[in-house]
């Protein structure tokens, strides 16, 4: 049975950034396909769930999502599944939900309108391509989306850590060539963002030649895009320990546009526990990395991800992982139980750890973390910082931006978004700052 054509439509990404990012691509193409973005799936014709595969609960969320979208007539929207659940799941994805229209992967949305065609003649699409000729070949220019922007620079993994299934969903290590990023950031920069973040599942394995053909490393690029007009600030993530090159510590003394801020995960304490996640470095490894680089950026912002609770982790494991928080101190960071995935080796490990042990070593991580967290943004009260008003606060006359060390800026201005404004910081909260405007930051 053929549909009507949708003219409206609805992205909701979850996940990392890459997927934000995605999600951000998937607009501007329909956008170009002459279809309107609707702020609520409610009022889209076509609403695109653009999904994350990382844990349990996050993959089975786009099931009972799915359900949600019938509407109260019993009609429900042209439903497309995208992101990484599409990708490993997309066969199961079409069984289990009969009212999936398309499910299309991270390598092949680029195919979208080929695909909203089929499913607008009645048939289901179905596209987990990884093509060689990269999607990104095929997909307009980009448009102005805020001050800051994501800009995808590298993607898929080639590291296998044994718990993850981001080797799977996003395919082998690739990176994009120096001239496809470089014009991507002007367009950015043109559209008016003046922050970007380069973004990978390893950023920093980010290899590629410039138009004179020397090799070059994520430092490089950064350098680079550091000189476009209009570019105030560089941030990147997520990093892996083994590709901090002394090129890309450098630079971080060197590139007043780079960000200190630095997302460096370690995953755990132990370095037992860290072979077993076939993480290839250790402990020790890690803090002389995050020691070289505080010895270039003394005030870098340190932020991580922990997995708590993987196959094997004994008390003395998990004491290990609290000990190296205590020694590295954060600005933030991230933690979560260990996820068992289909097709992942520790899936199959054995010594499981039960729940309630999981979930009682993942409150007192996050209580350390927690209060790392309030001890740096209390260290900021008294500081004058740079600060980029990113949009509006809850209340009026209210901005939120970011300080250097991505900590989230409350302050009562009436400044255009996307003003870089110094601030004196008069208070630190748990999870955020508030500020006066101190004067306009010199251009
Ligand atoms: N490429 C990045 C992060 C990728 S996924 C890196 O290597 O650091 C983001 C985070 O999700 C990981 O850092 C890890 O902490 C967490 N994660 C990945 N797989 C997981 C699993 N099976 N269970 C719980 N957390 C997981
Ligand atoms: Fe996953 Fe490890 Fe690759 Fe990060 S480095 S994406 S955790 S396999
Ligand atoms: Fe999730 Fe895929 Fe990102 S699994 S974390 S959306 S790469």
């Amino acid at each position: 049975m053929t549909r009507t054509p949708p003219k409206s439509f609805h992205i909701k990404s979850f996940g990392c950034q890459m997927n934000a990012y995605d999600g951000a691509r998937m607009a501007e193409l329909l956008e170009t396909q002459g279809l309107a973005a609707a702020d609520r799936a409610e009022a889209a014709d076509l609403v695109v769930l653009n999904t994350c595969h990382i844990r349990e609960k996050a993959a089975e969320k786009v099931y009972s999502d799915i359900g949600r979208l019938k509407r109260a007539d019993g009609s429900r929207p042209m439903i497309a599944v995208a992101g990484c659940v599409a990708q490993a799941e997309g066969e199961e994805i079409t069984r289990r939900a009969k009212s999936v229209d398309i499910v299309v992967g991270p390598q092949a949305y680029h195919n979208l309108p080929a695909l909203v065609a089929e499913a607008t003649r009645g048939g289901r699409a179905l596209d987990t391509d990884m093509p060689v000729v990269s999607k990104f070949e095929s997909l307009p220019r980009r448009r102005a989306q805020g001050p800051s922007a994501f800009l995808t620079v590298q993607e898929g993994c080639d590291k296998f850590c044994t718990y993850c299934v981001v080797p799977y969903t996003r395919g082998a290590e690739v990176s994009r060539p120096w001239r496809a990023v470089m014009d991507e950031a002007r367009a950015l920069a043109d559209a008016g963002a003046c922050e970007i973040s380069l973004l990978g599942q390893n950023v920093n394995a980010w290899r590629g030649e410039d138009e004179a053909g020397r090799p070059q490393g994520l430092d490089g690029l950064i350098r680079a895009i550091d000189r476009i007009p209009g570019v105030r600030r560089i941030r990147y993530t997520t990093s892996h320990p083994n590709d901090m090159t002394d090129g890309l510590i450098a630079a971080h003394a060197e590139v007043a546009g780079l960000m200190p801020f630095l997302h460096l995960p370690v995953q755990a304490g132990s370095d037992r526990i860290l072979k077993a996640m076939n993480r290839s470095h250790t402990t020790a490894s890690y803090l002389r990395v995050i020691e070289r680089v505080r010895a270039a950026r003394p005030d870098i912002a340190i932020s991580g991800d922990f997995i708590v609770g993987f196959p094997g982790e004994t008390e003395a494991d998990f004491a290990a992982t609290l000990a190296l928080v205590a020694e590295i101190g954060h600005a933030q960071a991230f933690s979560f139980k260990y996820s068992p995935r289909p097709g992942t080796p520790a899936a199959t490990m054995a010594d499981q750890v039960p729940a309630e042990v999981m979930h009682a070593r993942l409150l007192r991580l996050q209580a350390l973390i927690a209060a790392q967290a309030h001890a740096f943004n209390r260290a900021s009260e008294g500081l004058v910082m740079p600060v980029l008003l990113e949009r509006n606060g809850k209340k009026p006359g209210q901005r939120l931006g970011k300080s250097p060390y991505l900590q989230s800026v409350l302050v009562d201005s009436e400044l255009p978004i996307g003003s870089l404004v110094d601030v004196a910081i008069v208070a630190g909260g748990p999870n955020s700052l508030q500020g006066i405007v101190h004067a306009r930051a010199a251009a």
